[in-house]
């Protein structure tokens, strides 16, 4: 979703900006900007499309200036053109926003009657336009932004900047995160790290309400109640630059490929001999534990089917009593809050607003404790919950998640055994095979992995589809599920999964020769009750991609194409399973010429509601 990149520096800034912007597209965008201040006036430049086109519109010259700010916009507020990419501009100021002003309208009605013009349909240039008139009865940019901002409502992280006064900028962030990178005798301002990796490691994290006042010497951070405060800085240290493809076509590819690494490094330290390490979820980890009696998940998108994922092994592993729910829901919803429960939200970013949202509701709702599992250290998520348990997948580029799910799932599953050890409904016998399962799973994906070029063939059938359907059942059905969204996400086919017991009460009807049906088959108790669902789709013409044992013992039919999987322990069939079906989505989406890492309309991480 939008992105943010600012500066004050001696030196000119457009190219840190530009470069800025560019490591921040993998978020999802529509239109980008930039404006650098120069001889106090604003030189602005914007355009529809990738950053490249915004590169090419400013041109072989580097637009000089020490002081910039610069945007990649994902459409909330009116359709993306270049009109309504940011920066936007009013009187001397120039602001770059992410996130959602909630009460623009009634703003704007108020400035247009006092005469202000508006040239974009965005509440940005709402917010802009209010710091204006505030300029001159509040004398400066930091306190004229400080009284607008007590003005709004919704969730911001933004920087302005003021031609007049070419020293500094300000950052302001409530719900959408802001980082000050600090340089020497320069400093800038980022939505993410991770814009300003090449020139600085050293980070200050803005927290919600602070705003911060920002020189090329000097940083002044006032808190929500106007105080002064300090904010540690943080080194953030990336071994290697994980923003390169590599030898790969895609970063998809790329990081469906480095799942064998990411699950072991994830298991590190984390499983010993025979055990869970209950510790690693934090100090006090064994206390919460004991005490809890049931848990509730709450999490958006893959998240959300890591969640159901869970759900099923909490129950049947842990006898824990569990519930899973979509975050934009649990949010507005008058739920019931069960006490000594324990709340648990997913989420790869950290950042995804409505799971934000529902971790600080659950505090207000009196959940006993929060727990998150996430795969970004420092982000909002983790800095609010109480428990923090740190997926290691490394940076995921690619908008549609694979490596953070899987390491996701083996989270989970440290944690439904962590607790199920704890409360002592885990035996150490089913512990000692559960852990012996785990380190079989990278091996596991190996092998998976070794079926690519199968997986391909099979992705050229999809070529003309615009439907498809996936039936799982028990674990698998959060599998079914994860692969239609994959599916979904990057090749615009229109992707359902189905419990498969449920195929004959609906689903049933879209069944013809058209209508290509992925079941994920790996051997358990329902086998022989999914071999019925199988054979009532065939019965209809509809042709069947089954992936699953040999234990399935299909009969030969020609609606039916089997990709044999080598058996793997039950515990973990899910995890494996679902690379498969990462890897289906990517050929089709291949073969369907899509924008695989970038697709459509999507974000990478989803900061507004
Ligand atoms: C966006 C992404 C999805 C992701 C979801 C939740 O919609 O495109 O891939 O699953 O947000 O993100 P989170 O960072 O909270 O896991």
């Amino acid at each position: 979703m939008c992105g943010i990149v600012g500066a004050i520096a001696q030196r000119d800034v457009s190219d840190i900006l530009l470069e800025g912007l560019r490591r921040l597209e993998y978020r999802g965008y529509d239109s980008a900007g930039i404006a650098v201040v120069y001889n106090n006036e604003i030189q602005r430049i914007r355009s529809l499309g990738k950053v490249n086109e915004l590169v090419k519109a400013v041109g072989e010259k580097t637009l000089a200036g020490g002081l910039g700010i610069a945007h990649t916009r994902w459409a909330t507020h009116g359709k993306p053109s270049v009109n309504n990419a940011h920066p936007h501009v009013a009187g001397p100021l120039a602001i770059v926003h992410n996130g959602i002003i909630e009460n623009y309208i009634d703003i704007k009605n108020r400035l247009i009657e006092k005469g202000h013009q508006f040239t974009s349909e965005t509440d940005t240039e709402v917010f802009v336009a209010l710091v204006n008139s505030y300029l001159e009865q509040e004398g400066n940019l930091l306190n004229a932004t400080k009284r607008a901002i007590k003005d709004v409502k919704g969730a911001y992280g933004t920087v302005v900047i003021d031609k007049n006064e070419p020293e500094h900028l300000v950052a302001a962030r409530s719900g959408s995160p802001i980082v000050i990178g600090l340089g020497i005798g320069e400093n800038f301002v980022a939505s993410d790290p991770v814009a300003l990796f090449p020139i600085t490691h050293r980070f200050i994290y803005l927290e919600e309400g602070d705003i911060a006042d920002v020189s090329r010497f000097k940083i002044v951070i006032y808190d929500k109640n106007g105080n002064v405060v300090n904010r540690a800085v943080n080194e953030v240290n990336i071994e290697n630059d994980e923003a390169v493809k590599g030898e790969y076509r895609h970063f998809m590819q790329k990081e469906i490929y480095e799942q064998t690494k990411v699950v072991t490094d994830t298991l590190a330290g984390r499983i010993s001999d025979e055990h869970f390490v209950v510790e690693c979820f934090g100090t006090n980890a064994r206390d919460v534990f004991s005490s809890i009696e049931r848990v509730k998940i709450v999490a958006c998108g893959t998240s959300y089917h890591a969640g159901l994922m869970a759900r099923e092994w909490f129950e049947s592993l842990a006898g824990i009593p569990t519930d899973v729910e979509i975050a934009s829901e649990f949010r507005y919803r008058k739920s019931i809050t069960q006490k000594n429960t324990l709340f648990v939200t997913l989420s790869q970013s950290g950042e995804t607003a409505d799971t934000l949202a529902a971790v600080r509701i659950a505090k207000q709702k009196g959940y006993a404790h929060t727990l998150c599992i996430c795969n970004v250290p420092g982000s909002s998520l983790v800095r609010e919950s109480e428990l923090v348990f740190l997926t290691r997948a490394g940076r995921e580029i690619c908008v549609a998640s694979t490596k953070a799910f899987t390491t996701q799932l083996v989270s989970l599953l440290l944690l439904v055994g962590s607790i199920g050890v704890v409360k002592g409904t885990i035996s150490s016998e089913d512990e000692s095979g559960y852990v012996a399962s785990l380190r079989k799973l990278a091996p596991s994906i190996e092998k998976a992995l070794a079926l690519d070029s199968k997986v391909e063939e099979i992705s050229r059938e999809f070529v003309n589809k615009r439907n498809a359907l996936f039936l799982g059942r028990g674990a698998m059905y959060p599998i079914a599920m994860e692969g239609a969204l994959k599916l979904k996400e990057i090749s615009y086919i229109h992707a359902e999964a189905y419990a498969a017991g449920e195929l004959k009460h609906g689903p049933i009807a879209l069944i013809d020769a058209d209508m290509p049906v992925i079941v994920v088959a790996p051997n358990n108790d329902l086998l022989a009750k999914l071999r019925s669902n199988i054979e009532e789709v065939s019965a209809r013409r509809g042709i069947l991609y089954v992936f699953g044992t040999p234990k399935l013992g299909l009969t030969k039919d020609p609606n039916i194409r089997f990709t044999e999987i080598d058996e793997v322990d039950e515990l973990i069939a899910p995890i494996v399973y679902n690379v498969i079906l990462q890897l289906l989505a990517y050929y089709v989406a291949i073969i369907k010429g899509t924008d695989v890492d970038k697709p459509r309309n999507l974000a990478k991480s989803v900061t507004v509601e």
